[in-house]
């Protein structure tokens, strides 16, 4: 059984079909591609898997349940989370505050425990523990009290994955994440996934255009078009594929 399947999904934006009929699964364990031309639905994809868009048809099953109707935070809860083609942190608070951000149902939250400390302190030890565990996992805890804003391009990028390794997912969603980012950076957060996969078996769905990184990494891609699966296949496959070098090159 995979960890995700996705059946005839859809997604139709007024008359303009974003998603059109795409199958895919993605195994256990595995690093997975997802390439395609601009426009050619893949954030619309990882949207519609995280609940964040609504699908128009079509199931998303994730370790055999369906969740094609869960809004994000169930989606979440279950075990998914996700990167943003655009980092999306707050700009203005520390590295560490990103991090531990997202922690739902922290007592101090609450008013009637906020001013009785000791009634959460242990508990905040503990998830900043787990946050500087997160962050030495992706190589960002020397940034710690660094604003995100400060950061690179890369390092903002490393900072969404942190966030997401939060909420101990078994599968993370990443849309393009080495968009904006230095080679050689760019390199080392592929890098970092793979060391993930091997550390903890998380499970990766990856939108990226740099192909000649990525293609050292995944085991499996799928290739979008227009909305559609043009192609599917090991790296080396799809490499020769003559239809991906028309839709990419227009040889
Ligand atoms: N919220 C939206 N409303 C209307 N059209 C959208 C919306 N999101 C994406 N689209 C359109 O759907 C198509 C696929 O977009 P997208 O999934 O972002 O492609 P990709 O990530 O592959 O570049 C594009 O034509 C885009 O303009
Ligand atoms: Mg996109």
């Amino acid at each position: 059984m995979p960890l995700l399947e996705l059946k005839n999904t859809r997604k139709d934006f007024g008359g303009l079909r974003a998603v059109d009929d795409v199958s895919l699964q993605v195994p256990e364990g595995a690093i997975i591609g997802l390439i395609g031309p601009n426009g050619s639905g893949k954030s619309t994809l990882i949207n519609l898997i995280a609940g964040s868009q609504e699908l128009t048809a079509g199931r998303v099953i994730f370790a055999g349940e369906d969740i094609s109707d869960l809004a994000p935070d169930a989606v979440y809860n279950s075990g998914i989370a996700r990167g943003y083609q655009e980092p999306s942190l707050y700009f203005k608070m520390t590295v560490l505050d990103n991090v531990l951000l997202p922690v739902k149902g922290q007592r101090g939250e609450k008013p009637w425990y906020a001013p009785r400390w000791r009634s959460w302190q242990r508990e905040e030890a503990a998830q900043a523990e787990r946050a500087i565990n997160v962050l030495e996992q992706v190589q960002l805890l020397q940034h710690y009290d660094s604003l995100a804003a400060d950061l690179s391009g890369g390092q903002m990028k490393l900072l969404e994955i942190a966030r997401a390794l939060m909420g101990q997912p078994k599968l993370l969603l990443l849309d393009e994440p080495t968009a904006g980012v230095a080679p050689k950076l760019a390199y080392e957060i592929f890098q970092q996934i793979a060391r993930l996969r091997a550390d903890y078996g998380i499970t990766f769905l990856i939108v990226e255009h740099r192909l000649e990184i990525l293609f050292d990494f995944v085991d499996y891609v799928y290739v979008m078009h227009l909305g559609n699966l043009l192609a599917q296949g090991a790296p080396a496959d799809i490499v020769e594929d003559t239809r991906l070098r028309e839709v990419y090159f227009g040889e």
